[in-house]
């Protein structure tokens, strides 16, 4: 009986230790060297800690595991073409692939949830076969990699999308209807851009883009910048409001239109070098911008109907002929409550011939120049006049008038 019972107790205790042994093989964290290693894995429905693919390793592939709690990563392998994992449904921390020169097939067939993509430095990745297609992802950062599109990621919201430096990229189109930090789309090449769903985003950056189609976008509550990006047109036509807006260096731009857009926050608009933008009269709705307004380059016309109130400073400088008044204006009624306000342009349409004549090559005269430093706070301005100070001209017909004044006076000494 003793005997007996010893036996059966030795035995429950050898099977207890192989399902903790296997227990364990599921738990800890394993750096694979060969696909042996990671074959061992193949009972672990469930992983519940980071698998890391090693150096020494050509292809990888894991069967059977259905879960990764942790990581999944690989980095710094210049030897492994493929990692395949027929049956993984989630990674749960990140899925980190770095510096992996040759890798060229990367198969996840029924991966959906991830926590995190972090891709760097993937030349040969020139797709993803992922057929189910990840549709839940808070952070992703794909750099440096052969994508020509991110099909097989579709994500209805994200906390980061960060996508630059992909030379292949040409189209990127997605389910997003929110980002709740940021979207970054820079220097891949000119991509087109899709984002049909996106109501609103933290921050918004567009480098180096094709187009860009946000039909239902309403809100960017950060900042929405658009730098040296390859369309001929911009229109961000559900916008009402976005905490700072920067169009800078868009070098094919000749339009822009914000139509719904009326408040721009403290981070203010600037509007600069942008060299066929011309005429700008894009944003009809737009009364206050609680920030500054920086608006520079070859541009003749710029029309903000609405504007009302800037609580910045305002810095116009037109390297062409450029109307100041409309500002002068809205600065004599106090509308400009930064304690700076400057506009300058080469002449005025009211003053080019005059400028011809009496100044040719310089800056225009004294009025055609306006500079209004210091006479911007709300008191002051609200009770300054074209009287008190020649710059600041309420109507246009004034203003043409000074400027003509001023030019027969210099031109007669
Ligand atoms: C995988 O299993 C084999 C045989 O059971 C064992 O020799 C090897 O150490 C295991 N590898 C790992 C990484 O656990
Ligand atoms: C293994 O990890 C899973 C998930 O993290 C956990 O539920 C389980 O209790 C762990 N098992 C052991 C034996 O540590
Ligand atoms: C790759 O290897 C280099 C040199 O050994 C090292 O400096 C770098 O940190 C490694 N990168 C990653 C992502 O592990
Ligand atoms: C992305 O998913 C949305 C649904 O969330 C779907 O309407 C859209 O067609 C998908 N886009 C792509 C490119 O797969
Ligand atoms: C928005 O994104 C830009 C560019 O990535 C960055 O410089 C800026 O700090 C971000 N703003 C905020 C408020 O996070
Ligand atoms: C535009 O944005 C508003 C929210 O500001 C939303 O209610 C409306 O549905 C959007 N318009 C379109 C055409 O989606
Ligand atoms: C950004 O704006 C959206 C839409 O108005 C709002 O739902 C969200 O809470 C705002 N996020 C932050 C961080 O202010
Ligand atoms: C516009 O371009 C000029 C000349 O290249 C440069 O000096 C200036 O700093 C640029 N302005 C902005 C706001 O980028
Ligand atoms: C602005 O500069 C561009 C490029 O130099 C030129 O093609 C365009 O005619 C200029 N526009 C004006 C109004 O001078
Ligand atoms: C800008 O507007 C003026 C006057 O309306 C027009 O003659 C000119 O062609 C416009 N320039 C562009 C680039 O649209
Ligand atoms: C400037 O643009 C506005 C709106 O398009 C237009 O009404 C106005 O005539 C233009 N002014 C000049 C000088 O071209």
């Amino acid at each position: 009986m003793d005997r007996m019972f010893r036996k059966l107790l030795v035995s429950a205790l050898v099977i207890a230790g192989a399902a903790n042994a296997a227990a364990n093989v599921c738990n800890e964290t394993i750096t694979a060297t060969t696909q042996a290693d990671l074959d061992n894995l193949s009972g672990c429905t469930t992983f519940g800690a980071n698998i890391i693919l090693a150096e020494t390793l050509t292809t990888a592939t894991l069967s059977g595991i259905q879960t990764i709690s942790g990581n999944l990563i690989c980095n710094n392998n210049t030897q492994i073409t493929s990692i395949s994992a027929p049956n993984l449904q989630t990674i749960g921390g990140k899925f980190e692939l770095k510096q992996l020169t040759i890798l060229n097939t990367l198969s996840f067939p029924r991966l959906t949830t991830v926590g995190a993509i972090n891709w760097v430095t993937l030349p040969a990745v020139s797709g993803l076969s992922f057929t189910a297609g990840v549709s839940s992802c808070d952070d992703v950062y794909i750099s440096d990699t052969d994508l020509s599109t991110l099909d097989g990621i579709n994500l209805t919201t994200v906390s980061s999308l960060d996508i630059n430096n992909n030379l292949n990229l040409n189209d990127i189109e997605m389910g997003l209807t929110e980002a709740t930090y940021q979207v970054a789309i820079s220097f891949n090449g000119e991509t087109q851009v899709s984002f049909p769903s996106l109501k609103w985003a933290y921050n918004l950056t567009f480098h180096d883009i094709s187009s860009i189609s946000t039909p239902i976008l309403s809100v960017v509550n950060a900042s929405y910048l658009l730098i040296s990006n390859v369309f001929e047109s911009f229109s961000a036509p559900n916008l009402t409001t976005v905490g700072g807006l920067s169009i800078e260096d868009n070098q094919d731009l000749t339009s822009i239109s914000f139509p719904k857009l009326t408040t721009i926050g403290g981070a203010g608009l600037e509007v600069s070098n942008n060299s066929m933008l011309e005429n700008f009269s894009g944003f009809p709705k737009l009364t206050t911008v609680n920030g500054a307004i920086i608006l520079e380059g070859n541009f003749t016309n710029a029309t903000f109907p609405s504007l009302t109130l800037v609580r910045g400073a305002v810095n116009i400088d037109s390297s062409e002929d450029f109307d100041c008044s409309p500002f002068n204006t809205l600065d004599s009624k106090g509308g400009i409550r930064g304690n700076d306000y400057r506009c300058e342009a080469a002449s005025t349409t009211t003053s080019v011939a005059i400028s011809s004549t009496a100044a040719p090559s310089s800056r225009a005269t004294g009025s055609a120049v306006t500079t209004a430093s210091g006479t911007a706070s709300a008191t002051s301005a609200a009770t300054s006049s074209s009287a008190a100070s020649p710059n600041l001209v309420v109507s246009t017909s004034g203003f043409t008038l000074s400027a003509l004044l001023a030019a027969v006076f210099f031109g007669i000494f």
